[in-house]
């Protein structure tokens, strides 16, 4: 079911919030738990729909899953590599990131295309292409992936052309059961990148370099369960900040890393707020109203993280003076735009670019979230507006937030969640 969530905007948000664990940590752990045998606990594994969808895909392979109290113990020894059905891949676009566990675990895996999304086409080239470096045989048809290896995988040197998260992941994990090692170069440099190769070493693997931009496997080692807390959400910790700087409040994101937010920090403060590290997480102090940043531009890690551009597009709405914000990553992440509009915000796109003019005031009316991270940024608009806005769509944002409701309104929201009619479908 969908719902949507109403929200009684102009007040200032004040308090503490928890940051809970990596959405995009814990997902490609939840996949590796493919490749070894015996018993994984995952802990501060964030409840959210792209994780119980992990979690179906997992049961569906043979795994005994639970997940309580945001622990999902996982055992993979007696595994049946049946194809995925295309109604759990369906569930969630990256569920692409089985692909390479699968293939290594059985040496063949039957996925449902991922297909494009909202934010963009989305397409896994570079996945399938140093798959097929790696020995495997790949086909495409009828909405259809198959990948085999009958003679099992070897390590290869790959090249990314693009510093690709799922791809790099997807390596990463075919090249532990490979024959040989396998060296990624132009790899994706994300702390989740890192953080999946700590419980695969920790699993028994034999990884260097994650977080660098050249990562080596050596693989054909035999990988057991074992235990691995998953790092905080650094979106979830920047999102939570976005909206104590769009209401002129103060939030410490609890467990929030500085040295994850390297380059969304200095924004925040170009914006003018006062953030610290504290003992225990990150604190944002917010003026009275916001500086525009002149130019935000996304790029792969350790730049501008594409998944914090909606959340800090929504905050130049009501700063003084006009920016720019520029999406490289994804093509088409401005669907949050029109929402914003519709609430008074002055933007226009143009060449590729989101040019934003500050308002002093936005109006609450009815908008729809259709993704993830721009529903996020709709929410923070409808807090900083006068008067009532409605959200709706917000499957999308279950996605990504845990409990969202809950977290705003602890931290002095007026917000109230609503169930409406079926769930609109996944994206990203
Ligand atoms: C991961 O997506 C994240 N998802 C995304 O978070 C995040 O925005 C993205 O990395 C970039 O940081 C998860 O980790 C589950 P990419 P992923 O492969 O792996 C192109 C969120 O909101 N590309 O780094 O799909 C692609 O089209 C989500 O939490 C190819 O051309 O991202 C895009 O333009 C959204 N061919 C760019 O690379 C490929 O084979 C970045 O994609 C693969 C990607």
């Amino acid at each position: 079911m969908s719902g949507k969530i109403e929200i009684i905007g102009g007040l200032p948000l004040r308090g503490r919030v928890e940051i809970r664990g990596a959405k995009n940590s814990a997902l490609p752990i939840l996949a590796a738990t493919v490749l070894t045998r015996g018993e994984s606990k995952i802990r501060n594994c964030p409840a959210l729909s792209d994780v119980r969808a992990s979690l179906e895909i997992l049961k569906y392979l043979g795994c005994c899953v639970r997940f309580r109290d945001g622990e999902a113990t996982v055992d993979s020894t007696e595994l049946n590599g049946a194809p995925i059905p295309e109604t759990l891949m369906r569930e969630m676009r990256s569920s692409i990131i089985f692909l390479g566990a699968v293939l290594a675990r059985f040496g063949e895996a039957r996925l449902c295309a991922p297909g494009g999304c909202d934010i963009g086409l989305r397409p896994i080239d570079l996945h399938l292409g140093a798959l097929g470096e790696m020995g495997a045989r790949v086909r495409e048809g009828g909405g259809m992936i198959v990948c085999t290896c009958p003679d099992g995988l070897r390590g290869a040197d790959i090249s990314l052309s693009f510093p690709s998260v799922g791809a790099t992941e997807n390596v990463m994990l075919a090249a532990c059961a490979a024959k040989g090692t396998t060296r990624i170069f132009n790899a994706a440099r994300e702390p989740e990148i890192e953080d999946l190769a700590a419980f695969l070493n920790c699993a028994g693997a034999r990884i260097r370099g994650a977080g660098s931009a050249e990562i080596v496997i050596e693989g054909g080692k035999r990988l057991s369960g074992c235990e691995h807390t998953v790092i905080a959400d650094r979106i979830a910790a920047g999102s939570y900040l976005a909206a104590a700087a769009i209401t002129a409040g103060s939030v410490t994101a609890v467990g929030a890393r500085a040295e994850h937010l390297r380059t969304v920090l200095p924004v925040f403060r170009a914006m003018g707020c006062e953030v610290t590290e504290v003992c225990d997480g990150l604190r944002l102090d917010a003026p009275q109203r916001l500086d525009a940043v002149r130019y935000i531009r996304t790029m792969p890690y350790p730049g501008f993280p594409t998944d914090l551009q909606a959340p800090l597009t929504a905050c130049m709405c009501v700063a003084r003076g006009t920016g720019i914000v520029r999406e490289t990553i994804f093509e088409n992440r401005y669907k949050h735009v029109p929402g914003l509009i519709r609430l008074g915000a002055d933007i226009r796109l143009e060449g590729g670019c989101a040019v934003i003019r500050g308002v002093d005031r936005l109006t609450g009316a009815h908008v729809e979230a259709t993704d993830l991270r721009g529903g996020f940024a709709l929410v923070l608009a409808g807090l900083a507006a006068e008067g009532k806005t409605t959200v709706s769509g917000t499957a999308h944002i279950d996605r990504g937030y845990e409990n969202v409701c809950g977290t705003l309104r602890s931290l002095g929201a007026r917000v109230c969640a609503r169930q409406t009619g079926p769930d609109r479908g996944n994206a990203q």
